[in-house]
C-alpha cells in the first residue's frame, strides 16, 4: 500500500470480526510502528498485548465499574472538559458515528449501549495497552512519543488489512487493566488500542471524520 493509501484509507475502526489476529503479525506491526521518533531517541514506550481470557475480564471488570458509577482513574492529566470549537469537533465526530448506527437523540438505551461498547474494547479480539517507563514521568516528551508511536501503529495496521481503535474509554478504569494485564509497577498506562479484522458490515466504521483545513491549523512564515 501507498502511504497515501494509508493515511487517506485509515479511520477508526468500531466494528470487529470474531476471528483471531496472529501473534506474528501483531509483532510486525509493533516494529513498524517503533520506528516512530521519539525525544532523544529514548523509546519510552511498552506494550501488552492481550487476547482471550484476559481481555473478556478487563472488559468484564470495565463494564461493571462503569455502571456501577466508579469514578475515572486514569494515570494521566486529563484536563478540563472540551469547550468552543474543540466540543464542536467532539460533538461533529459523535454525531456522525450515532447518524451511521441510527442512534437517536434521545434514544437513552442505544446511547448507553454505544458507550459501554468503548470499555468493552469495541469487542476486538486484540486490545493493545500502551504503557511508558514511569522514570521518564513528569516530561510532556513522553505522553508526546507514545502518541507518534500509537498513530504509527494504527497506520501500520491499516496497511496490513487490519482496522483499530485508539481508545481512551478502555483505560478509564486503570486498575482492571493493571490487574488483568499483569501491567509492571514500573509502567504507566497511556492508552489502549483495540485491534482486530474490520467488520465491513458495522455501520460506523465507514465513517469518514472531518479535518480543519491546512490554512485553519497553519501559520506560514518568512515564504512572502
Ligand atoms: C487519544 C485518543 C483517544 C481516543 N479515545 C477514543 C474513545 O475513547 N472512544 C472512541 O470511540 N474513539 C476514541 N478515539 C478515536 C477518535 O475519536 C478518532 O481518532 C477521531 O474522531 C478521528 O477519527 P478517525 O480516527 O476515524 O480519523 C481516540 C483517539 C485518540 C487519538
Amino acid at each position: 500500500m501507498l502511504f497515501d493509501d494509508v493515511v487517506l484509507g485509515r479511520r477508526s475502526i468500531r466494528g470487529y470480526k470474531p476471528n483471531p489476529v496472529p501473534k506474528e503479525l501483531i509483532e510486525e506491526i509493533i516494529r513498524l510502528a517503533m520506528r516512530a521518533p521519539s525525544s532523544m531517541n529514548t523509546q519510552p514506550w511498552n506494550f501488552y498485548v492481550i487476547t482471550g481470557e484476559p481481555l473478556n475480564r478487563i472488559r468484564a471488570g470495565n463494564t461493571e465499574r462503569m455502571v456501577a458509577g466508579v469514578p475515572q482513574s486514569r494515570e494521566f492529566r486529563t484536563g478540563q472538559g472540551f469547550t468552543g470549537q474543540h466540543r464542536d469537533r467532539q460533538v461533529g465526530v459523535a454525531k456522525q458515528l450515532f447518524a451511521a448506527m441510527g442512534i437517536s437523540r434521545d434514544d437513552k438505551e442505544k446511547r448507553q449501549d454505544w458507550v459501554l461498547r468503548g470499555f468493552r474494547q469495541f469487542d476486538a479480539p486484540v486490545c493493545i495497552i500502551v504503557t511508558y517507563d514511569r522514570v521518564l514521568d513528569g516530561s510532556d516528551d513522553t505522553p508526546f512519543d507514545c502518541g507518534a508511536v500509537a498513530t504509527a501503529l494504527v497506520n501500520a495496521a491499516w496497511s496490513r488489512g487490519l482496522g483499530a481503535v485508539i481508545n481512551s474509554q478502555g483505560i478509564m478504569q486503570s486498575p482492571v487493566v493493571r490487574e488483568h494485564a499483569g501491567i509492571a509497577d514500573d509502567q504507566v498506562i497511556m492508552k489502549s488500542i483495540a485491534l482486530g479484522w474490520p467488520d465491513e458490515s458495522f455501520p460506523a466504521n465507514a465513517v469518514i471524520s472531518e479535518r480543519k483545513s491546512v490554512s485553519e491549523a497553519t501559520v506560514f512564515v518568512g515564504f512572502d
